[in-house]
């Protein structure tokens, strides 16, 4: 039975504001960015990945990282998060006030090398220069290992390779590991053998996953997720989302998807869906084309519905 094997709660970690608008050709104003995620915030989500303290050369769209972090409410409750890739992003992401960041690599050498310019042991040498100096200042450091279901240059990824890449950052005293299906080339099956690996070495509690949806997979590998005991998941509100440095990526696992499904099978996530559907609308509009949501589109057609019958 499905539902003997899900948790009675998952926590939600959005990443729309980051991982969404990384991906857009409109460059999104800061104030309009930062009414988006106080908007986020009001919405019950308890994580917010807001933007990248990343070169503004290799990502245009988030040059404004600073002043978004200094610009957003901090609301009890919830906690803002941001890329960080060097010593260099840790000052800005200080500067602009953040208490949780997040580190990131690839588990194939070819896409980490075109994200980050570095192989993956030069990356893992740069994170000395970041986690202990953040946690020494009292920031939380998360981990994303990309590319974990297959690689845009490589193709298959050795799942043995991702253990490996996993234990050695929470070794390095990451408080979590984001699983990163960065294309959305995984499938259910794939994640149940990926992630029966992973586990062998450590416990559910420490991993997040986060699925794009660039097959229409991604609500199907995030359940076989949950039902194997992780209970952090990575989506982004409407669907936004994509790797510039992951040809043919595409959007991230919509929010209301997920929080539509997990409260019709009775799981908790504290997330408010009207609420995140008001967020989709604000943020389609501010990008400037529709989103792959499925929940919204549903939503948004039953309520125009129910509009026409009000006047006949
Ligand atoms: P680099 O060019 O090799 O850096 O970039 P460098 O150390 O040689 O420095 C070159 C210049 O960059 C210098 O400036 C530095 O000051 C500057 P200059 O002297 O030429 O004027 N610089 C910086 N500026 C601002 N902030 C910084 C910073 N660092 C150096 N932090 C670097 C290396 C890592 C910085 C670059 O490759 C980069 O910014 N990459 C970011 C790529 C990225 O954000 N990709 C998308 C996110 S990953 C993703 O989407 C996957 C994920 O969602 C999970 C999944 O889906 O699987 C997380
Ligand atoms: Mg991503």
């Amino acid at each position: 039975m499905i539902v003997e094997r899900l948790p009675g709660r998952v926590t939600i970690y959005e990443v729309g504001p980051r991982d969404g608008l990384q991906n857009e050709s409109r460059m999104v104003p800061t104030a309009d960015k930062i009414s988006f995620i106080n908007q986020l915030a009001r919405t019950g989500l308890s994580h917010v990945e807001i933007t990248s303290f990343v070169n503004p050369r290799w990502i245009p769209q988030l040059a404004d990282a600073v002043d978004v972090a200094r610009g957003v409410e901090r609301h009890p409750g919830v906690t803002f998060s941001a890329l960080v890739p060097n010593r260099k992003g840790l000052e800005s992401a200080v500067e602009g006030g953040m208490k949780e960041i997040a580190i990131f690599l690839s588990a194939s050498e070819t896409h980490n090398k075109k994200n980050v310019n570095k192989t993956i042991a030069e990356t893992i040498s740069a994170f000395e220069e970041v986690i202990e100096p953040a946690r020494a200042q009292g920031i939380r450091v998360r981990a994303y290992v990309s590319t974990v279901f297959g690689c845009p240059y490589e193709g298959p990824v050795d799942p043995r390779r991702v253990a490996g890449l996993v234990t050695t950052l929470l070794g390095m005293n990451v408080f979590q590991v984001s699983l990163g299906d960065t294309i959305g080339v995984a499938n259910p099956a794939q994640v149940e053998r990926v992630l029966e690996i992973v586990l062998a070495d450590v416990p559910a509690k420490d991993l997040a996953i986060h699925f794009h949806d660039t097959r229409g997979t991604a609500l199907a590998n995030c359940l076989v997720g949950i039902m194997m005991g992780v209970t952090t998941i990575d989506a982004a509100v409407g669907g936004l989302g994509g790797c510039p440095y992951a040809p043919g990526a595409s959007g991230n696992l919509a929010t209301e998807d997920v929080v539509a499904m997990l409260d019709a099978m009775g799981v908790e996530t504290g997330v408010d869906l009207d609420k995140l559907v008001e967020c989709s609308q604000a943020i389609a509009a501010l990008v400037g084309h529709d989103l792959p949501s499925k929940y919204m589109k549903a939503h948004l057609g039953a309520r125009a519905r129910a509009a026409c019958q009000g006047k006949s």
